[in-house]
């Protein structure tokens, strides 16, 4: 049973959001339950770049309006987040059962899906978030990483650069959008920042060495195209393409504390690698 927030404010006309992720693909990784809401919407929305897909979604409900056109070359992109969750509510707070669909899991990195449902329920609304396959889990797929085995951590390239932070070297590290560091605009273009990557890579020095391999990863957005998955040492990464569509992969620098025999003890087990 999913939880609902307390209602702030009650309208008499309630509506809903279901919040949907297409996954990678094209669209060839959507699930059954996330293509049900998407036909059974009122109202459809589609936040992407990718025309085939929104396409796609207009032969599945007509109703499909695109917010891509919130961005601009330049404009804030929490004023255009503003602009597509009052899009969105719209419907809903008409009364009517609105969807809207992300590229990727939709509650993976977007400010709007989550705003969105929150103000939704708090104006006496339903609203619901559906899983769906990220960048990452494509990640795990394409370069056959399996996050537990050293573990693993995910930060948003900006944040992990500006904020202090304790970075645990022997587990894996995931940083998303490292083509848009400190950008806060949408901007046209793939590569927003280089700089950026150029601050990045002197911060990866610092903590894996310059020889240690990083993978700059893009998931296949089309069915007929491979992943993007480049292999160069740290001190190269400004010599690559590093777009607003990469996930930066660093792989953990295999050097691991020593397992705390007393805590194996107590956990009963004798053997463990
Ligand atoms: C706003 S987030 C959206 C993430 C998306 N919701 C998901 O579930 O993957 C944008 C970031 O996702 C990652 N991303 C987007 N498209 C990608 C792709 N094709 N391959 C790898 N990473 C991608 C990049 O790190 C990019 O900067």
């Amino acid at each position: 049973m999913r939880s609902v927030e307390p209602t702030e404010k009650s309208f008499s006309t309630v509506g809903s959001l279901d919040v949907v992720g297409l996954g990678f693909l094209g669209i060839g990784q959507i699930t059954p339950e996330s293509l049900s809401c998407i036909r059974q919407a009122d109202k459809l929305f589609y936040l992407g770049s990718d025309a085939l897909g929104r396409e796609w979604l207009r032969g599945q409900n007509a109703s499909l309006e695109s917010l891509y056109d919130a961005y601009s070359a330049g404009k804030n992109r929490l004023e255009s987040y503003e602009e597509m969750i009052q899009r969105m509510l719209a419907p809903v707070r008409a009364g009517e059962r609105a969807c809207v669909a992300f590229y990727g899991h939709p509650g993976v990195f977007v400010f709007p899906s989550h705003e969105a449902i929150a103000r939704a329920r708090r104006e006496g609304h339903s609203a619901t978030m559906y899983p769906a396959i990220s960048a990452e889990d494509c990640l795990f797929a394409d370069l056959e990483i399996d996050p537990t085995d050293f573990g693993c951590a995910s930060y948003e390239a900006t944040d992990f650069l500006v904020r202090p932070r304790r970075v645990d070297t022997s587990a894996a590290l995931i940083l998303w959008q490292a083509g848009g560091i400190g950008v806060t605009t949408y901007e046209n273009g793939l590569e927003w920042n280089p700089e950026g990557v150029r601050l990045l890579t002197e911060r990866l020095m610092q903590l894996y060495g310059d020889a240690h391999e990083v993978v700059v990863y893009e998931a296949a957005v089309i069915p007929v195209c491979d992943p993007v998955i480049i292999r160069v040492c740290v001190e190269q990464l400004p010599s690559v393409r590093v777009s607003v569509y990469s996930t930066l992969y660093v792989p953990p620098l295999i050097v691991r504390d020593p397992i705390r025999q007393d805590d194996l003890l107590r956990l009963g087990q004798g053997n463990f690698t």
